[in-house]
């Protein structure tokens, strides 16, 4: 992109603004009274920056466009305002600022303060999308930053990152350099996360807002406690109405999101790598590029921020090679055989998954030299001589042979102390010479950081790849990360570890994509220790939770939907069933089918009815497969608010639908109204005036025909009775 400078965009977007009309363009720099205003628009919302007299960017609003508060009456106020109470678009440590600050860096004469002003920006296609790029410097030291922002007006969002330049002679230290900041106008809000623990990850949870200052944040690497991703809710706002700010990031380090309320009831909303015990140095013509973070406006409620991320997902973030792929229905033998894995047993296992319709045949953990348990081989990938005396490429030809492609479990980041790797290499882990190795399921972190250490994850994957005819890398992870130190570092590089780490594990994962272009990555970190979008730029799915009894995964999809679309959520039908409740077959199957099915029961003792009703699933599952993996998502009954759970999958063109319905509990007679309450079910997003087909599949009923005005208003009864119940009706546009 080519900055312009600010007078020549104002020639060429008036004559944009006559020819074409204002509401045309994403967005417009104006000068009005005498201010500078940037006005971007999507399709719902407006966000507005100005430019004060003293050259300080300023954030003037963002909401509905055609909301009562919508744009402030005498914006040059607004400007002197803002001014005098140190709000900026772009917060800094220096000056009065007041906010919570996105850049904070050290200069070499040890001055801490930064001033950063205007500079000249320019609006241009970013990446085929409207695009803003505003630039400011620090003259007295060299420093350029530029804020970009690439819009996507019609799913309400804009991607936003910053990149600082050091065009001085000495070097400058960063101390902090956040993704973004936005400011929300003042109100009365509530704040929706995802909370959370190993087993237990993507629950929801609320509070309202007060003033001060919330910080989500991962200082170990993990996202177990919280993933990467907020709403903030209007006063009033709920799960399908009403105004709703949400953002995520692009990032699978250490981040932070802080949300902060003023007693004035505005909130900034800022956030990116979080820089705690970090710190990088900018040498002169050096630059960084923070992650992106994307900022979304819902007018929609939680679950119209929800679609949009979705969208967003699925459009711009997943890996371009399969996007619009269907996943396949995959078997995974971790349940089943554990570590105790050979050629005979697998195949015998892959003759069942290819006779009940699996697509994808995966072995998991216990393949690699020297892997019995998990005390032993982390780090030498290569296929163990003792259950694989003739290496993988035999079972993967007789997999292959039964119509399967072949997946693998991988944990590269990872060393076991008892390894032929760590034996080898002991100064390859993160350590300070000084203090103990702490073990996390008996393995120590590899320091991705060093270069050797880069050279040998990728050599070892990249023939892992080469000999062997894998179609699918299930990408584990099973620690978070402790005594960061990197001895062999010049000290002023040490406390870059964390940054360095990851910007070598994304690249190690793009050039193994580039290299091996038909192999699907699948994300897991114990779990959804790090699922968030800068995994999902280069994983095609996600294993959301190792806890996979049916009615915990409820929850846990439930919450997982928020964040992320159907067609990254992986969910297998294993034996597990941590609550002994009655729990059908096709129970287990309906609950794995809200997204990614997978089989990861131990087939060889399921019986024969069993395995008939997993054939039957999977047949239907195929059929509805584009429906579910690519349409959109309604959680019409939510878990966390009763006993029922019903979700509604509409394809784009609202057609087709698929509904998923459960119970958990039956409620009994005497229970409340409120108990009782999903015993009729409002749709949602069909077409008013056309009749819809509604039935169950396998049809065991007639079909109703209904139209789509009475499925949203009055609603089809509630279908099913008894605890553990579920049902999957198809409705079909006539
Ligand atoms: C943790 C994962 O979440 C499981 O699915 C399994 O792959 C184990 N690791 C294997 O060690």
């Amino acid at each position: 992109m080519r900055p312009l400078h600010l007078a020549a965009i104002f020639v060429s977007l008036i004559a944009c603004v006559d020819s074409f009309g204002q509401t045309t363009q994403p967005i417009i720099a104006a000068q009005e009274g005498g201010a500078t205003i940037w006005r971007i628009q999507t399709a719902r919302s407006l966000y507005e920056i100005g430019l004060a007299g003293d050259g300080v960017v300023v954030p003037l609003y963002y909401g509905p466009k055609d909301g009562p508060t919508s744009v402030p009456t005498d914006r040059l106020n607004v400007v002197g305002a803002k001014i005098r109470s140190a709000i900026r678009e772009i917060p800094f440590r220096g000056g009065v600022g007041e906010q919570v600050p996105a850049i904070e860096v050290v200069y070499p004469d040890g001055v801490r303060d930064a001033d950063l002003t205007y500079d000249s920006s320019s609006i241009a296609q970013i990446e085929g999308q409207p695009g803003l790029q505003i630039n400011l410097k620090d003259p007295a030291y060299g420093l350029k930053v530029s804020a970009y922002y690439r819009i996507l007006p019609e799913l309400d969002l804009m991607q936003r990152w910053i990149v600082l330049s050091n065009g001085g002679d000495k070097p400058i230290t960063l101390e902090n350099a956040q993704s973004a900041s936005c400011q929300l106008p003042a109100g009365e809000y509530g704040l929706m996360h995802l909370a959370g623990d190993w087993a237990r990850e993507f629950m929801p949870r609320s509070a309202p807002l007060t003033p001060g200052v919330k910080t989500l944040q991962s200082r170990n690497f993990q996202s177990f406690t919280t993933p990467p991703w907020i709403t903030v809710c209007s006063d009033g706002a709920d799960e399908t109405r009403g105004n709703v700010f949400f953002a995520s990031l692009h990032y699978s380090g250490n981040w932070r999101l802080d949300i902060a309320q003023s007693f004035r009831g505005d909130v900034q909303l800022i956030g990116g790598i979080n820089f705690w015990d970090t710190a990088l140095q900018l040498k002169p013509g050096e630059t960084f590029t923070t992650p992106r973070m994307v900022i979304g406006f819902s007018p929609d409620g939680i679950q119209g921020g929800s679609r949009r991320m979705h969208q967003y997902v699925r459009q711009e973030v997943l890996p371009a090679s399969f996007r619009n792929q269907p996943r396949p229905v995959i078997y995974n033998s971790w349940f089943a055989t554990a570590f105790n894995v050979n050629e005979q047993q697998q195949v015998e296992l892959a003759k069942i998954a290819s006779q009940i319709g699996v697509e994808l045949f995966v072995v998991d953990d216990g393949w690699f030299k020297g892997r019995n348990d998990d005390h032993a081989g982390l780090g030498d990938w290569i296929a163990d001589p003792t259950k694989f005396p003739n290496g993988l490429s035999p079972m993967i030809r007789r997999i292959n042979d039964l119509g399967m492609d072949f997946g693998i479990w991988v944990e590269p980041e990872m060393v076991n102390p008892d390894s032929d790797l760590y034996r080898a290499h002991p100064d390859w882990v993160f350590n300070y010479p000084t203090r103990k190795r702490h073990e996390q399921r008996n393995q120590l972190m590899l320091n991705l950081a060093r270069q050797d250490v880069y050279d040998y994850l990728l050599d070892a994957m990249s023939k892992l790849l080469r000999q062997n005819n894998i179609k699918f890398i299930k990408w584990d992870r099973n620690r978070g990360l402790s005594e960061p130190g990197w001895p062999a570092a010049p000290r002023e590089q040490q406390r870059a570890v964390r940054i360095v780490y990851m910007q070598n594990l994304y690249k190690l994962i793009d050039t193994l994509r580039t290299r091996f272009p038909e192999v699907m990555f699948e994300d897991c970190s114990g779990g959804g220790g790090r699922a968030d979008l800068g995994m999902l730029q280069r994983m095609d799915q996600i294993w959301p939770s190792d806890n996979t009894n049916p009615t915990d995964r409820l929850f846990i999809q439930s919450g997982f939907l928020r964040m992320f679309p159907p067609n990254t959520m992986v969910s297998w039908v294993t034996d597990d069933n941590w609550h002994h409740a009655a729990l059908s077959m096709q129970y287990r199957f309906a609950v794995s089918m809200a997204g990614v099915p997978g089989v990861g029961g131990d087939i060889a003792k399921w019986s024969g009815a069993d395995r008939e009703t997993a054939k039957k699933m999977i047949t239907l599952y195929k059929k509805i497969r584009p429906i579910i993996q690519q349409g959109t998502v309604h959680q019409l009954a939510l878990p966390t608010a009763g006993d029922r759970v019903a979700l509604e999958y509409l394809s784009p063109d609202r057609k087709q639908g698929v509904l998923l319905l459960y119970t958990l509990r039956d409620p009994p007679a005497g229970s409340t109204d409120a108990e009782r309450r999903t015993r009729v079910l409002h749709l949602v997003g069909l077409d008013p005036n056309a009749p819809y087909s509604v039935r169950n599949d396998p049809a065991d009923s007639p079909e109703q025909i209904l139209s789509g005005r009475t499925l949203m208003d009055v609603g089809m009864p509630w279908p099913i009775y008894g605890d553990y119940n579920c049902a999957i009706l198809r409705l079909q546009k006539k």
